[in-house]
């Protein structure tokens, strides 16, 4: 086919598309609009469905009159619209981060460029023909041209935004042909360097829109609180086609009574006495019906409006805390082409952890998805569709040298204009959108600073935002002036304290990301969450991200899902696993950083107070006694001895109050807890009443120190060159002098280890300790041996073995020495006194402590510490401390790429068992715990979940510590309060074997 290049031409983006307008759907004036799906809208067709595509490689490759009526296109396979076509098994997957796959080289792409030739066939009546008939696309990734029964009628580009071309003249009675052809790359794939498998095709729905000729083009719908939102304003304007015409509005109230109605030509205000404010905590909508003679358009109005007063967001004049997330449209079976029933499952999902924020990253979602927003009550930072990271990586460039180079270039300017209008334009209708972000990490230049200045002066209801722009690079000097926020992201709490104490910044602060959610993370939204609470001045945040990116890769033979990642399909460039950094995996299922977050944003949070309970709301609207009461649990040793229900006192938004302790302490001694969950009061839309919505736990009463003591015996002790052997009434262990552990523990009369135990200072490194993974292995942690320096049986009270050890790997000095005591008690009980120094020059230490195989059937777990699910010194925000039971194999958590997980911190005793023994441990500080059938150099080693072979046997992990988790896969390294830091520790852990009672 012969072409202009017109995908490679900056001048002209677009050609016959109609100038953006607000997104909405007429309805025929006899029906009605309010809630309808925009399908049961008689103006509106979809054209969605099976058409008929043919990828070629090149557009010198696709037959020039492809678009035309009499073109055999018997060959052309099947394609369902919307999709990409990566997910029909055409072309390649591929997943890049920041890099371009293609060469840098703007305008131009290369001459391979994979393009997919559309056709489908649609039906017009002579009714229609009278009309004005529109088509839109909603998205089609990355530029399209469209034809109308062979007749050119334009192309457009932006993937994520809407582009509407006026079909009206090349309509014909009868059967009609719509030819598309897409093109994969395009000078916009440039400015759509987002972190994401670059998939290809008309990947959302595409419509026409049967109009009379004479109807509203546009209209803007804007509020404000007045008179301290006792009252407020609604106004809207409203622009025509064909001329203006005459004008009837209704405003109904939230339920559906009439307010007031009224007519107009173009412009209106409506005063509102006592309105209903939406917020998300209370997504309260208006219905405006617009009506003319031949169509009726129903705008959901949220009252609501949002400004900045010094350092402090304000909606509605009452200060605004976002608990957000980033999300992008992914699905491993659909790609980018997302229904409404997943991204409801997303909305639901995150309602019912606590989210109530989403920034679009880094495009514009489909235009229904926002209104959905609306309705759910949710916020949202609207992205424009640009993010031109690939810049960084050109050679000789850098963030610091050329992150600007787009941002500054003539040509790219319009285009950047262009891509932020498309989207204020589109979404200026939505309540939820309360600030709108120019595009992700593409450097800062005149380029931003024009389209942000066109944006607030087009919108100034809103907030403009735009991370990118604190680069300074390429000489230019930056004006941020345009901008309300001072956004960044992953910078360390301790960042953002500094930033807000110097009087000179005096935005708010928002971190537009935070707590990078890859694999086994994040650690650290505590902390984040503490600085948010403390600081007025931060917006809060929006964690990285909503959702694990994968491809589906269909089952293995045992009927395991496969989610495949970077380089899985062989593309090159990629970036591996980076993709799988979500709150939830790819199938929408929960992490458990996803039940971190949910408690972390729990809607109250309580404190011991002089021996009353003081609670603090963290809404910022709504008063926390009308949506939750709660249920409590009074504990003792981590188990609950008794329960109760109450109702919460009354607690304005972000207020405090106070309520006795709803029971007494127990008589008997020991460690006790309370635990209070709230619960929802009420069914909402996600959230049914009676669901949990977070829950504290406070100490009461500290354990008591209970020294663990050892019944000593002179026990029968035989040791030559190479074991020491030590045997009791009911057992016979075996002391490897070159280990300083045990490589035999008979108990009952059978052996009950299943391979030796070990010094452990080793885990599979989890995606965020990547970057310390490094250091740790020059260090040769994955590699540690241990050499026993010296091994004697004491002369002391009792039997006890004294093993001087020294850690050190190949190549490297010793990192570690300790002192290891183990004593042996009458019953079997094995004491192990343990005290270590590492040498400074060295890194912290993954964990520290003793290992071993179990054989196959210690299936049961029982254990007194942070739990039900993996706890972490910095990941327990959703565990409490308590006494579980469950199975080894229900401590695997799955995470695409394996690595350690299933710990639990802050214990007192665990044990296993199997049918005739049960292992207990126990220490005299709490001591961290694994027990897996997924040993750590399997974990290690293997790329996928699909690929991990359980083992039979148990490997556990009794640690002194296991180092906390953070986010460092892309945030602040792991705050040193979490690191295994400490250059000299002790610990002391007591284990033995007991008879298993039929419990
Ligand atoms: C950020 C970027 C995101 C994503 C993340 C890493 O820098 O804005 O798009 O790439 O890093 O997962
Ligand atoms: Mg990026």
């Amino acid at each position: 086919m012969k072409h202009r290049h017109e995908f490679e031409d900056w001048a002209r983006p677009h050609e016959g598309v109609m100038p953006n307008r607000a997104y909405y759907i007429p309805f025929a004036p006899g029906q009605d609009p309010v809630q309808a799906m925009r399908e049961s809208s008689e103006r509106f067709v979809l054209l969605n469905g099976t058409w008929q595509m043919q990828l070629y490689d090149k557009i010198s490759a696709v037959p020039e009159e492809f678009c035309q009526p009499e073109f055999d296109a018997s060959g052309y396979p099947p394609m369902p619209v919307p999709s990409c076509w990566q997910t029909q098994g055409l072309d390649q997957n591929q997943y890049s981060n920041v890099r371009y796959p293609i060469p840098f080289d703007p305008p131009f792409v290369p001459h391979q460029n994979p393009c997919g030739a559309y056709r489908t066939h649609f039906t017009v009546d002579a009714a229609m023909l009278s009309q004005q008939v529109y088509l839109n696309f909603e998205g089609v990734d990355s530029f399209f041209y469209v034809w109308v029964n062979g007749h050119r009628v334009g192309y457009s580009q932006v993937s994520h935004s809407t582009s509407e071309f006026d079909v009206t003249p090349y309509l014909v009675e009868g059967e009609n042909l719509l030819a598309v052809l897409v093109m994969k790359w395009s000078v916009g794939t440039y400015l759509e360097c987002q972190d994401k498998f670059r998939m290809s095709g008309i990947f959302r729905d595409v419509y026409l829109l049967v109009r009379p000729r004479q109807h509203i083009r546009d209209f803007g719908v804007r509020t404000w609180g007045r008179e301290n939102y006792t009252r407020a304003v609604i106004q809207v304007g409203v622009e025509w086609n064909g001329g203006e015409g005459e004008l009837e509005w209704e405003l109904y109230d939230p339920q559906g009574s009439l307010v007031c109605r009224g007519e107009a030509a173009t412009e209106f205000t409506i005063h509102l006495e006592e309105p209903h404010f939406w917020t998300a905590e209370t997504p309260e909508l208006y219905q405006l019906l617009l009506r003319t003679e031949e169509e009726v358009i129903c705008q959901p109005v949220g009252v609501r409006d949002i400004t900045t007063k010094g350092r402090q967001v304000l909606l509605n004049g009452k200060p605004l805390r976002l608990k957000g997330v980033n999300r992008h449209d992914s699905d491993p079976v659909t790609g980018f082409t997302i229904s409404y029933e997943q991204a409801l499952k997303d909305l639901a999902l995150m309602k019912q952890h606590n989210v109530n924020a989403i920034r679009s990253s880094h495009y514009p979602n489909a235009p229904w998805f926002v209104q959905m927003c609306d309705r759910y009550g949710f916020y949202m930072i609207d992205e424009a569709d640009i993010e031109c990271h690939g810049v960084t990586e050109l050679f000789g460039g850098g963030d610091e040298t050329t992150f600007g180079l787009i941002a500054q270039w003539k040509e790219f300017e319009p285009l950047i204009l262009d891509r932020v209008q498309r989207c204020i334009i589109r979404d200026k209708n939505s309540p939820a959108v309360i600030i709108w972000s120019l595009g992700n990490e593409s450097g800062h230049g005149p380029g931003f600073e024009k389209a942000g200045i066109w944006g607030r002066d087009y919108d100034p209801t809103r907030l403009m935002h735009y991370e990118g722009s604190w680069h300074q690079t390429g000489g230019h000097i930056n004006d941020t002036s345009m901008f309300d926020l001072y956004s960044r992201m992953y910078n360390e709490p301790a960042f953002v304290r500094q930033w807000l104490a110097n009087s000179a910044n005096t935005k708010p602060f928002l971190l537009v990301e935070y707590c990078h959610a890859m694999g086994n993370g994040p650690g650290d939204l505590e902390d984040y969450e503490k600085l948010f609470l403390e600081e007025p001045g931060v917006l809060g945040g929006f964690v990285w991200e909503w959702c694990d990116h994968a491809v589906d890769g269909g089952v293995t033979a045992d009927g395991r899902r496969k989610f495949l990642y970077g380089g899985d399909s062989g593309e090159f460039p990629h970036d591996i696993n980076f993709c799988v950094d979500g709150l939830v995996s790819p199938d929408r299922i929960p992490h458990t950083g996803l039940k971190e977050l949910k408690n972390v944003w729990r809607p109250v949070r309580a404190y011991l107070n002089d021996g009353e309970i003081q609670l603090r709301s963290t809404l910022d609207f709504a008063d926390v006694s009308q949506l939750a009461e709660y249920r409590w649990e009074l504990q003792l040793d981590g188990v609950v001895v008794e329960q109760g229900r109450g109702e919460l006192p009354a607690i304005s938004a972000r207020q405090t109050a106070c309520m006795p302790l709803p029971c007494g302490l127990p008589q008997q001694p020991g460690r006790v807890d309370l635990r209070l969950v709230y619960l929802a009061r009420t069914d909402g839309d996600f959230v049914k009443a009676g669901d949990e919505l977070g829950f504290d736990q406070l100490t009461l009463r500290q354990s008591e120190k209970q020294e663990l003591r050892l019944q000593p015996a002179a026990l029968a002790v035989e040791e030559d060159d190479e074991e020491i052997r030590v045997s009791g009434e009911n057992f016979a262990y075996v002391l490897d002098r070159f280990t300083g552990c045990f490589k035999s523990l008979v108990w009952n009369g059978a052996e009950r280890l299943a391979g030796p135990m070990g010094f452990n200072v080793w885990r599979a490194p989890t995606d965020n300790d990547r970057k310390i993974r490094r250091v740790w292995e020059q260090a040769g942690y994955d590699r540690a041996q241990v050499r026993v320096a010296d091994c004697q049986v004491l002369a002391e009270e009792g039997t006890a073995i004294r093993c001087e050890l020294v850690f050190a790997a190949s190549i490297r000095q010793p990192f570690l020495r300790c002192t290891a005591v183990w004593r042996i008690g009458a019953d079997g009980t094995i004491a192990l006194k343990l005290e270590g120094k590492r040498d400074e020059v060295f890194p912290f230490l993954p964990r520290f402590g003793v290992r071993m195989m179990l054989p196959a059937g210690f299936e049961q777990l029982d254990y007194t510490g942070y739990g039900p699910q993996e706890s972490y010194l910095d990941k327990k925000n959703a565990c409490w401390f308590g006494h579980f039971a469950g199975t080894v194999s229900d401590e695997y958590v799955d995470t695409i790429k394996p690595q350690e997980h299933g710990s639990h911190v802050g214990c007192e005793q665990m044990r296993l068992r199997c049918a005739d023994a049960a292992l207990w441990a126990a220490g005299d500080q709490p001591f961290s715990f694994r027990a897996s059938h997924y040993p750590q150099e399997l974990l290690t080693s293997t790329a996928h979940n699909f690929e991990l072979k359980k083992s039979d046997e148990v490997e556990l992990c009794l640690d002194y510590k296991n180092s906390g988790i953070g986010s460092n896969s892309c945030g602040p390294v792991l705050a040193d309060e979490y690191a295994l830091k400490e250059t000299e520790f002790r610990m002391q852990l007591f284990f033995g074997f007991a008879a298993v009672t039929t419990e």
